[in-house]
């Protein structure tokens, strides 16, 4: 741990290593059959405020792409929020049908005001995107765990994909703050689904932006340019489509380097009651458990995801045997 309670980069050589039976390294690692795999990532620790309900005043709204940024009057969310967190909004209004709350990363903070990227797709997000400057929105914040802070002198490669990245401007502008060296990618389908793209570039070099079909930036994803900048990187932070998640994880745990990834998994409660959220993540024992997003996340080490099994109920899941009729003991000698 470093002195404001985050902990550091790479852990010290050995210093916590057992089985894990992850593809994420595994594509790119030469398998050693028998070898224990050194994990580079501790569990996020949790954030240093408890988030807070209230209605929030929409005081700025504007098309920035294919997305909108709205910006709200919550002090009381604002003040607090640290950078990889996000909040919950109550959708559709008092009467609405819709119960679920939807979750937005927080994009920036400043001044008691707060600012989301809404892509509007579905129902809910459409409603969020058509509120106009005045009206009030019921919300929920600051959720989840926040983005760990590297230790001092530490170079950051942050990696945003889609409106993922928006997630990533307050962090970079944090690292900048207590000087570190930021280099950033970001990436989209096409020019119009890019997002934060002068914001990151503001904090960052190099900064590179790509897009799948070349619209803007270099052509294809953004494990190209990635792949060419971890070697310079002491940490990488990543926010973006799960495909893209585990391929920067993959590349920075290929080469030593520890990584954060911001998963966006579908929440219901988003307060940790309901488990909809979960996936396989390695604890600090060694051990496989099932990590709600909403608040063992949604920032997670990128080596202790096992993308692999997301959506699955793997056999070695702490617990699997009373979740399903398929189990492999974990631990040597268990008793199913
Ligand atoms: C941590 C986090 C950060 C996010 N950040 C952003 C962001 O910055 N910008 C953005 O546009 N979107 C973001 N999202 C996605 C956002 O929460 C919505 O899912 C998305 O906007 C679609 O909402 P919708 O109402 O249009 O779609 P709908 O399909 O109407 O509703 C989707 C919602 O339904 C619920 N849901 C869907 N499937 C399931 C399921 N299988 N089990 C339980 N509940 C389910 C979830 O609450 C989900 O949010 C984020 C999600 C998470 C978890
Ligand atoms: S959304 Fe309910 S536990 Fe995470």
């Amino acid at each position: 741990m470093t002195e404001d309670g985050t902990p550091g980069g790479a852990l010290p050589e050995g210093a916590l290593t057992q089985e894990v039976p992850t593809s994420t390294g595994e594509r790119l690692l030469p398998p050693v059959p028998g070898a224990t795999r050194e994990l580079l990532g501790e569990p996020a620790p949790p954030p240093l405020h408890p988030p807070v309900q209230g209605m929030a005043v929409v005081v700025g709204s504007r098309p920035v792409s294919a997305y909108v940024e709205l910006t709200l009057e919550a002090p009381d969310i604002a003040d607090t929020a640290q950078p990889g967190q996000f909040v919950a909004f109550a959708v559709g209004g008092p009467t609405s049908a819709m119960l679920l709350r939807r979750s937005i990363a927080i994009a920036g903070v400043g001044e008691g005001r707060f600012s989301v990227v809404v892509s509007a797709r579905a129902a809910g997000s459409t409603w969020l995107a058509s509120l106009r400057p005045g009206e009030e929105v019921d919300v929920v914040g600051p959720l989840g765990r926040p983005f760990p802070l590297p230790p001092e002198g530490t170079p950051a490669l942050l990696v945003g994909g889609g409106y993922g990245a928006a997630a990533l401007v307050g962090l970079g502008g944090l690292l900048r703050s207590r000087g570190h060296e930021v280099a950033a990618v970001v990436g989209a389908g096409d020019e119009a689904r890019l997002c934060s793209v002068d914001d990151l570039a503001a904090v960052a070099a190099p900064f590179v932006v790509t897009t799948d079909d070349g619209s803007s930036g270099r052509r294809g994803r953004v494990t190209g340019p990635v792949a060419e900048l971890v070697a310079g990187a002491g940490v990488v932070y990543a926010c973006g489509p799960m495909p893209m998640l585990r391929a920067v994880a993959d590349l920075a745990t290929a080469r030593r380097v520890p990584s954060w990834v911001a998963v966006e998994e579908s929440m219901a409660c988003g307060i940790g009651v309901c488990m909809t959220c979960v996936l396989p993540v390695v604890s600090a024992d060694g051990r496989t458990r099932f990590s709600r997003s909403c608040v063992e996340g949604p920032v997670f080490a990128g080596d202790r995801v096992r993308f692999d099994d997301v959506g699955t109920l793997p056999a070695d899941v702490v617990g699997a045997d009373a979740m399903g009729p398929a189990h492999t003991p974990a631990v040597e000698g268990e008793t199913p």
